[in-house]
């Protein structure tokens, strides 16, 4: 079993000072690493395809929207990117988006005594929104790990979270361990760019792996029987599960890990601000009582 040790985050920090230097108002290409892998399913990116023509006009606009963005902090904003198909983390209440984070996210923002405003993204567009600015911070039940440590910073973690397999009633995988067996050969569904997706493809290979723009198109592959498990957080695999006929978590889980928000890299300002308020609100009990709210 993986284990994704708190130690990074813990890390993460030491390496940040309190000096409030200005935080830099470069603006980035926002699509600049967004990851080209193919995703099964439709995703919920609104981007519209741009004509020719119309590219340099465009760009400008986008540069504008990204300076406007930029600023959003100063602006009394808090943006939040996040990928709210995510329940309990993140989810459509109707056209709301509710859960863990966005709470967590509040509570936050008024501590901060900003207004939080909320961006649904693919998961795979989180990191790259809080680099370019287009985002003060990704809150999405995102795992630390060393590589995501390059590209961005993160808080004091705010939640545990572990990997677990979903499979159909009946299958012949019935313990993680039937993943690794000698001749196996499963198909692993899993969201894209997920540490589910890191995960496997590092231990099943880049073939044994299907990539979908979120947790409910990869069940609804593994009820049509295009896959064999679907890889992916405990808590977002009871709520498919309970959502979906038919289908089981294994009791083995798969990997252990520990949850963050990210900021921009270097942004110490806000990071320490978002340590600040987490450690008060863990010492006020917010945040289990949000936790508790939402998982039982
Ligand atoms: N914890 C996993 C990761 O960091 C999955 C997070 C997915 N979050 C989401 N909002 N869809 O890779």
């Amino acid at each position: 079993m993986k284990k994704i040790l708190a130690l990074l985050a813990a890390a993460a920090l030491v390496a940040t000072t309190f000096a409030f230097a200005g935080c830099e108002k470069k603006v980035e290409d926002a699509d600049a690493n967004v990851d080209g892998e193919a995703v099964e399913g439709e995703g919920e990116d609104k981007e519209a395809v741009e004509g020719e023509e119309n590219a340099a006009t465009e760009d400008e606009k986008e540069e504008e929207k990204e300076e406007e963005k930029e600023v959003a902090e100063d602006d009394g904003k808090l943006v939040m990117a996040t990928n709210a198909y995510f329940q309990p983390y993140e989810y459509f209440e109707g056209d709301k988006i509710v859960g863990i984070d966005v709470e967590i996210a509040e509570a936050i923002a008024e501590k901060l005594g900003l207004e939080l405003v909320i961006d649904d993204m693919e998961f795979n567009s989180i990191i790259a929104a809080v680099q370019s600015g287009a985002a003060d911070m990704g809150v999405a039940g995102m795992t630390v790990t060393e590589e995501r440590l390059e590209s961005v910073d993160f808080s004091y973690s705010y939640a545990n979270g572990v990997q677990s397999i979903i499979v159909a009633e009946g299958s012949a995988i019935t313990t993680v361990d039937d993943l690794y067996a000698e001749g196996a050969d499963y198909q692993v569904g899993v969201q894209l760019a997920t540490t589910g997706d890191i995960y496997s493809t590092d231990d099943f290979g880049e073939e044994n792996v299907t990539r979908y723009s979120n947790g409910s198109e990869a069940v609804l592959a593994l009820q049509g029987g295009d896959i064999d498990c679907v890889i992916i957080d405990n808590e977002p695999a009871k709520a498919l599960v309970a959502a979906n006929e038919g289908l089981v978590i294994l009791e083995t889980s798969y990997a252990d890990e520990d949850y963050a928000i990210c900021v921009k890299k270097g942004n110490t300002e806000l990071l320490d601000k978002i340590n600040v308020a987490i450690e008060e609100l863990t010492a006020e009990g917010k945040i289990e009582e949000i936790v508790a709210k939402y998982i039982k």
